[in-house]
This record gives C-alpha cells, sequence and structure tokens, in this order.
C-alpha cells in the first residue's frame, strides 16, 4: 500500500495475519459516513475545493452503495476496510480522492467508526431486549392466574404465581436495557479529528463533524480518543451480565420442561429431538442460550486482558477488538430474538403446576405466621411448626392432615378453624400483599403496568 519509505513488499503471511477487513467490512456504513462528514470539514477549512468536495462525497456514496449491493470487491492486500474504500476512492476519482485523508488517522477513523457501529447496535439490542419482556409478559398474561412452587437451593420453598417468577425476568431485562442505553449515551463524543495521537496542524471544525455524525460533542484528549476502548468494553460487560440472566431463564425452562417438573410444554417448532431415542423432545434453544453465555463471557474476557498492558495509545493488539464485539452482539441479538419466538410458542401444564403448589409444606411459613399472630416469638413458632413436619413424616401423613389433639398440643393457637385457614393456598396467595409480593392483586397491577411500558 506505501511505498515511501519501504523498498521491500511485505511478508505474504504478515498480510494475512494482519489483515481485518475479513471482518472489519461490517463498519462500511460509518467508515463511509465518517470520510463525507471529514471531507466536509477539509472543504471547510480550503484544503478541498467544493468540487472536490462533492466529487469525494458522489465516490463515497456510490462505493456505499455496492456495498450494500454486494458487487464491491474488498480486497485482503490492502488490509482493513478503511484502505479499500479510500484506494477504490482513488482508483475512481483521482487526486481529489487522495487528498481524503489529510488531517486523519486510521486510529480516529477507526475509533469513530467503531464507536458509531456499537453506538447503533446497542439500540438495536434494547429494542430486542424490549421484544423479549414483551414475550415473557404475554406468557404471563396467558396463564395470569397460575400457579407454581417457587423454590430456592431448588428445593419446594412458597407458592407464587407464575406470573410473578416471569416478571422477575422482565425485572432483569429492564436492568440490562437500562445497562445497554447507558453504555450507548456515553458513546457521545466524536474521537474523529484526534489524528494519530496529537491532532493536525491543519485545523478543522471538529463541532460540526462531530454533530454531522451524531454526537454531542468531539472527544477533549486525543490521545485519550484514539487509545480509548471503554465504549467496547462497558457493552461487552452489559452484554454478559444480560447473557448470565437469560441463562438463568434457560435453566428453569429446561427444568420446567423436564418430565420431572412438568410445568411447561414447548412447542415443535422450538425443540429438536434425538437421533437415537425416539421420545425425546428437547430444550435445545434454552440450552444453547445456556451455553452461549460462556462465549459472551468469553469475549469481555478477551478484550479486557487485550487492553490491560497496553501503553497510550494507539496500539495494533486493538484491532482484536472487533470480533468479539461483533460476536457477542450477534450472539445476543439472535438469542433475544429466538427465545423471544420460543417463549411466544410455551404454554404452562397449570394442572401439574397447581398440583406441585399445592404441597402443604409450601405453607408451613405461613402456619408460623399464625402463631406469630397468637404472640408466639417467631423463633419458637418456627421451631413448633418444624415438630409438626417431622411429626408428619414420621406418620407418613401431609402436614395439614395431622389430628387437631397433634396440633394443639404444639399449641393452643393452632385450633382446626386456624390451620384450616393457614392452609388454604388462594388465601395465603391474597394475603401476600406488601409491594413486590406475589399476590394476585399485586401481580395483575405489575403485568398491566409492564403492558402499558412495552406496548404490549
Ligand atoms: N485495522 C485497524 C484496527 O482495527 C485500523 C487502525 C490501524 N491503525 C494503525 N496505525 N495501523 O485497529
Amino acid at each position: 500500500m506505501w511505498k515511501g519509505r519501504f523498498e521491500e513488499d511485505q511478508s505474504g503471511l504478515l498480510k494475512a495475519y494482519g489483515e481485518s477487513v475479513g471482518f472489519d467490512w461490517q463498519l462500511h456504513r460509518e467508515d463511509i459516513r465518517g470520510s463525507i462528514a471529514h471531507a466536509r470539514a477539509l472543504a471547510a477549512a480550503g484544503i478541498l475545493t467544493q468540487g472536490e468536495f462533492e466529487k469525494i462525497e458522489a465516490g463515497l456514496r456510490q462505493i456505499g452503495g455496492e456495498i450494500a449491493a454486494g458487487t464491491f470487491e474488498f480486497r485482503r492486500e490492502l488490509e482493513d476496510v478503511h484502505m479499500n474504500i479510500e484506494a477504490a476512492l482513488t482508483e475512481r476519482i483521482g487526486d481529489a480522492g487522495a487528498k481524503l485523508h489529510t488531517a486523519r488517522s486510521r486510529n480516529d477513523q477507526v475509533a469513530v467508526d467503531f464507536k458509531m457501529w456499537l453506538r447503533t447496535a446497542c439500540g438495536d439490542l434494547v429494542s430486542k431486549v424490549r421484544g423479549l419482556q414483551r414475550s415473557l409478559v404475554g406468557f404471563a398474561s396467558r396463564h395470569s392466574a397460575a400457579v407454581l412452587p417457587g423454590y430456592t437451593h431448588l428445593q419446594r420453598a412458597q407458592p407464587v404465581l407464575f406470573a410473578h417468577h416471569l416478571l422477575a425476568y422482565v425485572e432483569m431485562l429492564d436492568r440490562d436495557a437500562g445497562r445497554l442505553a447507558d453504555a450507548a449515551a456515553r458513546m457521545d463524543a466524536c474521537p474523529l479529528g484526534s489524528g494519530a495521537i496529537a491532532g493536525s496542524t491543519i485545523e478543522l471544525d471538529r463541532e460540526a463533524v462531530a454533530k454531522e455524525l451524531g454526537f454531542s460533542k468531539p472527544t477533549a484528549n486525543s490521545m485519550d480518543a484514539v487509545a480509548d476502548r471503554d465504549f467496547a468494553c462497558e457493552a461487552l460487560a452489559a452484554i454478559a451480565i444480560m447473557g448470565m440472566h437469560i441463562s438463568r431463564l434457560s435453566e428453569d425452562v429446561i427444568l420446567w420442561a423436564s418430565a420431572e417438573f412438568g410445568f411447561i410444554a414447548l412447542s415443535d417448532r422450538h425443540t429438536t429431538g434425538s437421533s437415537l431415542m425416539p421420545q425425546k423432545k428437547n430444550p435445545d434453544i434454552a440450552e444453547l442460550a445456556r451455553g452461549k453465555a460462556g462465549r459472551l463471557y468469553g469475549n469481555l474476557m478477551a478484550l479486557l486482558t487485550v487492553m490491560k498492558g497496553l501503553p497510550l495509545t494507539y496500539n495494533r493488539d486493538m484491532q482484536e477488538d472487533k470480533e468479539p464485539v461483533f460476536d457477542s452482539v450477534k450472539t445476543a441479538s439472535d438469542t433475544l430474538v429466538l427465545f423471544a419466538e420460543m417463549l411466544d410458542g410455551a404454554s404452562l401444564c397449570g394442572d401439574r403446576a397447581l398440583g406441585a403448589a399445592s404441597d402443604p409444606l409450601l405453607l408451613a411459613t405461613d402456619l408460623a405466621d399464625r402463631l406469630v399472630e397468637g404472640g408466639v416469638p417467631f423463633r419458637k413458632a418456627h421451631e413448633i411448626v418444624g415438630g409438626l413436619v417431622a411429626l408428619a413424616g414420621k406418620k407418613g401423613v401431609p402436614l395439614h392432615k395431622l389430628a387437631d389433639a397433634e396440633f394443639a398440643a404444639a399449641s393452643p393457637v393452632l385450633t382446626r378453624k386456624v390451620v384450616d385457614a393457614a392452609f388454604d393456598l388462594e388465601s395465603a396467595l391474597a394475603a401476600r400483599k406488601a409491594p413486590g409480593a406475589p399476590s394476585p392483586a399485586n401481580v395483575g397491577r405489575e403485568l398491566a403496568r409492564w403492558k402499558k411500558a412495552l406496548g404490549a
């Protein structure tokens, strides 16, 4: 590419090792937008004539059209997307093209391209997160009165509404959307005009360039601007956390879809069979999503590790920033869309879930609460009910089927009337009405709030 000081051709191996156009071609839209803004600034500064600017703009738009149509040929020997586009422009329009790189380096060029690309990608991910939230709310609404056991330590804990369980994920995803939006909002300073490291002796209107490219301001320090990849680390971190959430949701879906739980059924369209066992219907989407959390974490670790030892400012190591980001954005985006589709086709096996939620042991805490209302200190009440649980276990009867005399012997507070009321599932749920708790009235309000917020 450059003759200048070089007398020998670059090693073929180095060319292959160093080329990035194989993946950074994806920055073509941003590269062309950035070049047009830069050319406009060069014209305003008198470096380009108006005619030269127009030739550059038309040439770049033509190249952009060809790339979009798939007819542009990227050449690996031109290393990256920036040099491919600039070389094609100069081949087509001559000297005006050769003026485009005035007061610019690929260091500020790649920083602005990548930031613009990622800002758009974060916005797109946010809308896909909203889509998954809508599917969760839809699934919850289709079974708004359904009850299932809630678990801690994967042991049955207390009954909850199915909708309450799904809305927990809606909350998590809302924080994910917030993190992605925050990351995008911090990508609002334009690096273009920082040059290779120390700006340029040719003065350009950086404010105007920033504005044209949709940034609120130019970056304040030219060295920071070309060395910074925080924006990529932040987006990868937000995506990794979201991957963790979707992986936990996957685990619930996988458990619920098993014969042991049998709480949900997935559609044929969203499950796979076994090559050997004819009876199998496997929840592969959820398993893949759980597995892909691993690469989302890996991509974050890869970039943090690339960056940690780099002296200021740009170092070629930083070319390793793009593949993890492209991979995480695509992985997250596909996962969000497919997961939403899977939930839209899923149904709850309400009887099975209710059967499990009707286990009287799930209301042992409620029985202790009744003792507390009768003046028994909670620690004591806990011990009394624990004794009754053990007794029922020994006798092989459900907790609420112990004899009146056995309850009375444990505590005079536990009359049959009090016991029967404590074991009524419906009133036990209705009583959980503190903010955030799963009474049907609360959950109904939350569902309505989310439907409105999501336009669902
Ligand atoms: N392809 C390079 C990258 O992705 C562009 C910047 C190259 N800058 C340089 N000084 N070699 O980082």
